[in-house]
């Protein structure tokens, strides 16, 4: 089943001198379970293309479908709950609460959420899975780049959401660090069935996925799937 489907995606940005076509007739399908790179050269749609799959913005032309549900019909409110239950975010910048420790931060999607509680076990899990339950009392501004990411990929992954977005997760990252946290990210698309759309300018990184989705220039000009998934060990 697919996860997601985009039909005839098209985002304008600007009016008349300033008009940017930052995605042309952009049609799209990825199934469940599948771990896909978006690659491309700068300013070619990338992340307005992660942006429109997870709501942060809307399509100026065309539908966008996450779980069968398109999602520019759904209200603000709807918007909101459905993107905090399904969708994880992991940005280039960490977007950490600098007032709030490790801990906190990892929690925070739950906090906001009031109809869920917080599963304390599960967040201890996801912290010691990425080597940073012993940081769970410092700040961001105590961590290193990597330990970071860290937190921003466990804050991501607290609501085990469906779809995981991730802008450049390892751009700032060391190669030994892009490694781990490439393990990590394959590791949790294999456990929970996540769907995993990552942008990356690293070539060797983008092999190492199911599928490389190439944008140019606000259009998909490949999109072949390295080999077939559907579950099972080595899907990612
Ligand atoms: N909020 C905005 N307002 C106006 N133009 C925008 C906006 N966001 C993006 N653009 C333009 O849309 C195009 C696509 O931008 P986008 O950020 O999606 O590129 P990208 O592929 O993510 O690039 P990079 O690799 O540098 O992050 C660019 O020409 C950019 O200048
Ligand atoms: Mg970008």
């Amino acid at each position: 089943m697919s996860i997601l489907e985009l039909q005839n995606v098209e985002k304008i940005y600007g009016e008349k001198a300033n008009r940017v076509n930052a995605l042309r007739d952009i049609n799209l399908l990825v199934e469940e379970g599948e771990f896909a790179a978006i690659v491309g050269t700068s300013g070619s749609g990338k992340s307005t293309l992660l942006n429109l799959i997870g709501g942060l913005d809307s399509p100026t032309k065309g539908k966008i479908f996450v779980k069968n549900r398109e999602i520019g019909s759904l209200s603000r409110k709807e918007l909101t709950i459905f993107r905090r239950r399904n969708i994880g975010f992991v940005f280039q910048n960490y977007s950490l609460m600098p007032v709030l420790n490790v801990y906190d931060n990892v929690a925070l999607p739950v906090t906001f959420d009031r109809g869920r509680h917080i599963n304390r076990k599960y967040i201890e899990e996801l912290l010691q899975e990425l080597g940073i339950w012993d940081k769970r009392r410092k700040y961001p501004s105590e961590l290193s780049g990597g330990q970071q990411q860290r937190v921003a990929i466990a804050r991501a992954l607290v609501n085990k959401p469906h779809v995981l977005l991730c802008d450049e997760p390892t751009g700032n990252l060391d190669s030994a660090t892009t490694i781990e946290v490439m393990g990590l990210l394959k590791a949790s698309c294999r456990k929970y069935g996540q769907t995993i759309l990552m942008v990356t300018h690293n070539e060797a990184i983008a092999q190492t996925c199911d599928r490389v989705i190439h944008i140019e220039d606000g259009r998909i000009v490949t999109g072949k799937r390295i080999y077939p998934v559907k579950g099972g060990d080595g899907a990612c």
